[in-house]
């Protein structure tokens, strides 16, 4: 079963259950712990006899990309917890994501940040990386985001030469 509930409307107990996913799979990482996050407006959850199997967060953005405004979904915190892990779970999700992303939020892209080691799996799900700076807003000023960013259009590759996220990062 998937559930695709808004940020704010989501139980207590369950936010608190994501929250303790999200600590023990990002919690070490220092670039994790320095960046303000933005907050999401969408979570995506798919459960297996009750418990979460994996579960993901959108951020609906107007993003700016070469002088032009694009309605975007950022997707982040992708998580299958190790004992539901290699049984498609967050293929399964991303692709019920990117429907809900193109088809409900009419976004005309998806966007995310990643590390170097997922980005064969992102790509084997029509994600394509950009080669452009990436920037995004915290407390201090603008920052360069540093590490990947891919996309995900519905039907042309887009090749940006500038991206601003508009705001916090996801
Ligand atoms: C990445 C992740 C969400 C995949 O979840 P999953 O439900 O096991 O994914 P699927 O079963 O749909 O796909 C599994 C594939 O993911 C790939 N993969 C997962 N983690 C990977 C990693 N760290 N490095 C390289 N490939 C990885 C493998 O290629 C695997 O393919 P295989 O089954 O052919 O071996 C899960 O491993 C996870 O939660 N990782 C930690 C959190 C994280 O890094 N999330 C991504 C944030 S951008």
């Amino acid at each position: 079963v998937i559930e695709i509930t808004r940020y704010s409307k989501l139980k207590q107990s369950v936010r608190d259950e994501l929250d303790r996913i999200i600590k023990g799979e990002f919690g070490h990482i220092p670039i994790v712990s320095e960046i303000t996050w933005a907050t999401p407006d969408w979570t995506v959850i798919l459960y297996k006899d009750g418990e979460i199997a994996t579960f993901c967060n959108i951020i609906e953005r107007t993003v700016m990309i070469d002088n032009r405004n694009f309605l975007a979904s950022g997707i982040n915190n992708l998580i299958t917890p190790e004992k539901f892990r290699g049984q498609g779970f967050a293929t399964h999700i991303l692709k019920e994501t990117e429907n809900f992303i193109f088809e409900n939020l009419k976004s005309e892209l998806g966007i995310l940040l990643c590390a170097d080691e997922l980005v064969p799996f992102y790509e084997r799900l029509k994600w394509y990386k950009v080669n452009c700076p990436v920037w995004f807003n915290q407390p201090t000023g603008a920052q360069l985001w540093k590490a990947n960013t891919m996309l995900r259009t519905k039907e042309i590759v887009i090749r940006p030469d500038h991206i601003d996220l508009g705001g916090l990062p996801w």
